[in-house]
């Protein structure tokens, strides 16, 4: 997600404008731009890196004018460089624009204008929106407003624009669909954000922007709203109470607390453009021209760390599930000074959030001289193992910024899953019955992830009863083993209680001896093949007087008969259980770290991306 800011009122535009795009940094912070209207003279200036280094950039260049736009880029298309840097010209340079979301369909719309002969400067699907709108504008020979009206009619994706005209220095015109949008109203003054961080100190008064509203900002005058259907809208103005080091996390306490309540929808952009249960597809362009290795491969191979690993695990699960194909999960670090054996035909695939964790990016040189395939799986558009891959898809789930890995695991594990289901489709290891079943289930996570984040009293006060504990077990049979461990690792790198996750059955192999009244074990109890065996592990543990908090299906009462607590999720298929069993220990991990004082975003002895060995 990028963040925008727009101003046109009686004041100089920059100095706003600047302060606005510093407070939405945490948004995005790969590169950054802006436009001035200085009289008939537009200005653009924008760079790669964060906003700082726009400042500098701008520094002894033109910054007049009282009316302007701005971004800060988190790149989904495109690396984050000065040409992709937003915001983007049209064809003439009369318009400029900013744009936060994906336009899913801009590749053909890209081809059309092409043929129209449009030439492109960028690699961004932001550029091909702009230009679109200035192609209609000149064939519909209509004003811009009614032009970003058709255009959008055109569109499939998510977008929050501002576009400003150079021959109409008294305007900015607005739009959203599944992206944020606010609208500050002050004395003679107009403002516009992603959300209300950068308007808070100028304005109380705010209108948010609903999906599919187009906004006319005009100088002097009353707000204007229409929806892409031209139907006028009165906008409804709010007054904000929120104070201003709330609304940078969204109203939330903490980024990792936002981020785990981010995953409905950064699990649904980790799909977006890439399945249609109605059309029975997925599509996974970033790695189209390497499926056939991956239809070859006789081994994929996982390499990652952390979080990531785990991620890692439950791909191994589904690769070898569904595809057939045998893996192996190897921590990075270990990966890199084994002299493992690589073949050729091995596919190796490389997960990471940050894109920069230099145990993984040194396993991939590694993989990458002996030959192998090499895929990536990251979340930083351009970063460096991204950059180090042959191909790979992004996870698309926004900045991380809590160093407690949450939204992007569950981001990475549906893109396991997208790329397991294409291939095991296209070898035919599945039947067509079972990938479109699988579809459906995994188009509907989103809205069972939701169900789940509706608990969160409820494991509030889980957290409560065992928040002063001093060790805690988790544990989980197949697609839920690599969950238990990814449970352990959240409430042990936030709120530093140690915690192992382990295979349910494995627990009789030595763990069952630490077993007693004074030790929490979390289970993943939901329906599925290993069901039986693990209420059997349950009742070992109740037998030595452990105290058993059991994640079940909805409607489950065995398990609940057994336990201590029990918190229910959804019923899902066992391969998509992952997705959905992971939110209440996210939460439970997050509750017990606050209830301890503990720093949750920045624990301490941890950072955000481990860069060195
Ligand atoms: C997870 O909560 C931790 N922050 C850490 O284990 C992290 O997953 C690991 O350092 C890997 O980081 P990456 O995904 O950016 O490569």
């Amino acid at each position: 997600m990028c963040g925008i800011v727009g101003y046109i009122g009686n004041k100089q535009a920059y100095p706003i404008l600047m302060k606005g795009l510093q407070r939405l940094e945490y948004r995005g912070y790969d590169s950054a731009g802006i436009a001035l209207l200085d009289n008939a003279e537009m200005n653009v200036y924008k760079c790669k890196g964060k906003v700082i280094d726009l400042h500098n950039f701008a520094a002894d260049k033109n910054k007049n004018g009282t009316i302007g736009i701005g971004h800060t880029r988190w790149a989904t298309h495109g690396v984050p460089n000065d040409v992709n840097a937003h915001p983007h010209y049209s064809g003439s340079k009369n318009l400029v624009m900013i744009h936060n979301g994906i336009i899913e369909n801009y590749g053909p719309l890209k081809e059309e204008l092409k043929k129209r002969g449009h030439k492109f400067l960028s690699d961004t699907d932001t550029e091909v929106l702009i230009h679109l709108i200035e192609d209609i504008q000149e064939k519909e020979q209509v004003r811009v407003g009614e032009a970003v009206r058709i255009a959008l009619n055109q569109v499939v994706g998510a977008y929050a624009i501002v576009i400003l005209a150079k021959d109409n220095p008294n305007e900015l015109i607005a739009a959203k669909k599944g992206s944020p949008m606010v609208i500050g109203i002050g004395a003679d003054e107009f403002f516009i954000a992603s959300d209300a961080t950068p308007i808070v100190e100028y304005t109380k008064n705010v209108v948010y922007l609903e999906d599919e509203e187009i906004a006319f900002i005009e100088r002097g005058k009353e707000l204007k709203i229409k929806t892409i259907k031209n139907k006028a809208k009165t906008p409804y103005v709010q007054e904000l109470e929120l104070q201003l080091e709330a609304l940078e996390k969204g109203g939330y306490d903490h980024f990792m607390l936002k981020e785990i309540y981010e995953q409905p929808r950064s699990i649904k952009d980790s799909m977006r453009g890439r399945l249609s249960s109605a059309e029975g597809v997925v599509n996974l362009g970033g790695i189209t021209e390497y499926e056939q290795k991956f239809l070859n491969a006789k081994r994929i191979i996982f390499v990652a760390c952390g979080t990531s690993w785990h991620a890692g695990l439950v791909g191994e699960y589904l690769f070898e599930d569904l595809a057939r194909i045998p893996v192996e999960v190897e921590y990075a670090s270990e990966f890199r000074y084994r002299n493992p054996i690589v073949y050729e035909d091995d596919v190796v695939i490389a997960i990471s959030q940050s894109g920069e964790t230099a145990d993984t990016l040194a396993a991939i040189e590694l993989a990458k001289s002996k030959g192998a395939t090499i895929i990536g799986i990251c979340n930083v558009v351009g970063s460096s193992i991204a950059r180090a891959t042959h191909a790979g898809s992004y996870t698309h789930a926004g900045p991380e910024i809590g160093v407690a890995s949450t939204k992007a695991f569950t981001a990475q594990v549906t893109v396991l899953t997208l790329m397991a289901l294409r291939i095991a489709y296209r070898k035919g290891t599945i039947s067509a019955s079972r990938f479109h079943e699988l579809l459906s289930e995994l188009e509907a996570i989103p809205a069972k992830v939701e169900k789940v984040l509706e608990t969160n009293k409820s494991i509030q006060k889980i957290a409560e009863i065992y928040k002063d504990s001093s060790n805690a077990l988790y544990l989980g049979r197949g697609y839920s083993f690599p969950v238990a461990l990814e449970g352990a690792l959240k409430l042990k790198e936030i709120s530093y209680i140690h915690a192992e996750g382990y295979p349910a059955a494995e627990m009789k192999h030595g763990p069952i001896a630490l077993i007693d009244e004074e030790m929490p074990v979390f289970v993943i109890a939901t329906k599925g093949t290993s069901y039986e065996k693990v209420v059997s592990n349950i009742q070992e543990v109740k037998a030595r007087k452990g105290k058993i908090i059991a994640i079940v299906t909805e409607g489950d009462t065995q398990v609940k008969e057994m336990a201590d607590y029990t918190i229910e999720i959804p019923e899902t298929d066992e391969i998509l259980v992952p997705l959905v069993s992971v939110v209440p220990l996210q939460l439970l991990s997050y509750h017990i770290a606050v209830m301890r004082g503990c720093n949750v975003d920045q624990p301490r002895n941890l950072a955000k991306s481990v860069t060195v060995e």
